[in-house]
């Protein structure tokens, strides 16, 4: 092992395991040399109604890229997650639900859910929703949420959920996109005795007159509060609910049928509608969810991310309940009412598998020991992060504090393109280095190279791409495949680029470096830089926005951005305070700038292109090693910002 601090995993969780070291590269050697082989092996841990003889058919190489796994095979996903597990378990329970208040929560078996997703999909069926259409979610982390999806899943509907915390703006570009002709939403989300108008800012998306084709919307009662209500198209989940039929046969779907689309950000353009379909995503985050964590029967599993976000989706929902687990859905905020709520929670629900954000783990820390301390953890067996680097210091913390120094950390690499986790540790089997993601998972063979293409062997630093198909990788941009080959297979011939950079050190450990590209991850979640200059420049006061993340000791990166406003506009404190309220109008909360810095010029090549390496320098206080100006237009704008900068918080 090489020099950095080695954390073995202890003797009860080495016991515990399904895989020894090597086991682990047997299977990896034989997922690679014979995928088919390994992947129609472990597709069995799922029911197909028809079985597959195809297992993979995929090229990486543009413009012919293609992925598809189990081709002919047909299966259900709802059936996986409920149906196959009422004969033995289904007086188990499948959800845990806690609400924001604390007094608040409740258990639903695999029954109760069954039948509610039945009900649903008929309330679905019932206002003519049918195999193939899009239904956008708009929704709080509640229990109908998960019967929501699901009930797509039956019939055959593909759910676009989007995250309630973004503004009306940017869910409605999100329903056109999907051209969906049903909504589902709340009258309210609550998180952290707050409330958030889902269903006003539902009301608010629908008065574009490019959004005609929404037919109905339905709210679930959350708070009770009065919203508006136009008759003939809201229908209250309650009520729909309550007159359904609990029969609903689970619809015969192929395994390449579109399961959801969810968006995401990148470096250039409006976010893109990542395409997942059933067969592959199911086996992979089923495998994956059982192998990282080491899920065994009776175990309870949290995943503190919201459905709004791909994590949400593979190990909230759909990896947890095709092993029959019991999860728990978490509808409020780690620091609510206090910043001990995490292990409360863990305390109260004897929860064993949990699963965070390294964001949510450096703000619990900032807050001293004594709330980590506050409850007892003793039921947690291993842990795991995801999103983002995590830093060794909040690695640390989290394994000494809370894990007691027993619990391994399972830190993940995977994106909402991959659908389910690609470098990780396994519990158990591995030695673990705080900071690193560590190997590869069953299937998927990364490798680095240069800025040429050139393969990096050995120990060393590039960017990190994929060289082979994995079941759970998402199948196209939805409605856009051009843009799914240019943006993944036109950078380096013949691989998946993954945006991302790493280092592989001498002992094959992947140590994950950030973005390449223009995209930032702010506490986790991941923006492009574009969309908030896009956002920022369509302000009538603004002439010019660059957008750069900074490190931010919480947030893992920070949102910087530099202004250039129009020649009669006064830079006022008021006005940078008009600004995060306009971005916040247009894509959310979450793009809320961080620092404002006015900037009567911004550093720029002769050809006109914003040198952004600059700004990032500027940003991170790194100004005395700024690299090449002199390819700038004119190199005093950098002196006069160095002079102008704002502390950042
Ligand atoms: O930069 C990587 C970072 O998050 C990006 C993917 O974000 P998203 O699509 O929102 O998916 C989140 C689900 C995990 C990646 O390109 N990232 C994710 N996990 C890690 C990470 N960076 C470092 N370490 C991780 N474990």
């Amino acid at each position: 092992m090489s020099a950095s601090t080695v954390y073995p995993s202890k003797a009860e969780i080495i016991q515990h395991s399904f895989l020894d070291e090597q086991k682990y590269q047997d299977l990896y050697r034989q997922s690679i040399t014979e995928p088919e082989k390994f992947w129609a092996e472990h597709a069995q841990r799922l029911d197909w109604f028809k079985p597959f003889s195809k297992v993979k058919d995929t090229s990486f190489h543009a413009p012919d890229v293609h992925i598809r796994w189990f081709e002919d095979g047909y299966l259900n996903v709802s059936h996986n997650c409920l149906d196959r597990h009422l004969e033995h378990r289904g007086d188990q329970t499948a959800i845990i639900w806690q609400g924001d208040d604390p007094s608040e929560h409740k258990h639903i078996s695999y029954r109760e859910l069954h039948t509610a997703v039945c009900r649903f999909a008929n309330v679905l069926k019932a206002q003519g929703v049918a195999k193939g259409d899009v239904v956008t979610l708009y929704m709080p982390m509640i229990p109908e949420t998960a019967v929501a999806m699901l009930a797509c899943t039956r019939i055959g509907a593909v759910h676009s959920v989007v995250f309630g915390g973004f503004s009306p703006e940017a869910l409605a570009s999100r329903i056109l996109n999907g051209r969906s002709k049903l909504v589902i939403t709340a009258d309210e989300g609550l998180r952290g005795g707050k409330t958030i108008p889902l269903k006003a800012n539902v009301d608010a998306a629908l008065t574009r007159s490019d959004l005609d084709m929404v037919e109905k919307v339905i709210v679930v009662k959350r708070t009770g509060v009065d919203v508006g209500w136009r008759e003939g198209r809201d229908i209250c989940y309650q009520e729909a609910m309550a007159q359904a039929s609990d029969d609903c046969p689970a619809e015969v779907m192929n395994a390449e049928d579109p399961l959801f689309i969810l968006y995401t950000s990148g470096s250039t353009g409006a976010p893109k509608g990542v395409l997942h379909t059933t067969g592959g995503y199911l086996t992979y985050v089923s495998l994956s969810h059982q192998y990282v964590f080491n899920y065994r029967e009776g175990d309870v599993f949290w995943c503190t991310a919201d459905f709004g976000w791909i994590t949400g989706h593979s190990y909230v929902l759909y990896g947890p309940l095709s092993n029959g687990a019991t999860t728990l859905v978490y509808e409020g905020v780690p620091n609510y009412p206090d910043l001990s709520r995490f292990w409360r929670i863990v305390e109260q629900h004897k929860v064993n598998l949990f699963y965070t954000a390294p964001t949510a783990i450096r703000a619990i820390m900032a807050a001293g020991d004594e709330l980590a301390q506050a409850a007892d953890s003793s039921s947690l067996r291993v842990m795991g992060s995801c999103g983002e680097p995590i830093n060794p210091e909040a690695w640390e913390w989290f394994y000494r504090v809370v894990g007691d120094s027993r619990c391994p950390i399972m830190d993940t690499w995977w994106q909402t393109e991959t659908g389910g986790i690609m470098i990780t540790p396994i519990a158990g089997v591995n030695d673990l280095k705080p900071g690193s993601a560590t190997r590869p998972f069953f299937g998927v063979q990364p490798a680095l190279v240069d800025n040429e293409g050139n393969e990096i062997s050995g120990a060393g630093e590039g960017n990190l791409i994929i060289k082979d198909s994995w079941p759970a990788q998402m199948r196209t941009v939805y409605g856009d495949h051009d843009r799914f080959v240019k943006t993944y297979f036109s950078t380096f011939t013949g691989a998946y680029f993954t945006g991302d950079g790493a280092r592989r050190d001498e002992d094959g450990y992947y140590w994950i470096t950030g973005r390449v590209d223009d995209v930032i991850n702010v506490s986790g979640h991941r923006m492009g830089t574009a969309e908030v200059e896009s956002a920022l420049v369509s302000h009538p006061k603004v002439a010019e926005a660059a957008v750069v993340g900074y490190p931010h000791a919480i947030k893992g990166q920070g949102i910087y951005v530099y202004i250039t406003l129009n020649v009669s506009e006064a830079p006022t404190d008021a006005l940078k305070e008009e600004l995060r309220q306009w971005v916040r109008k247009e894509i959310g909360p979450v793009a809320s700038p961080d620092v404002i810095q006015w900037a009567p010029g911004l550093p720029k090549t002769r050809s006109g292109k914003i040198m952004r390496r600059i700004l990032r320098k500027i940003a991170a206080d790194e100004h005395d090693n700024l690299g090449d100006v002199s390819t700038l237009a004119d190199p005093s704008v950098v002196d006069e910002l160095i002079a102008n900068r704002v502390g950042a918080p």
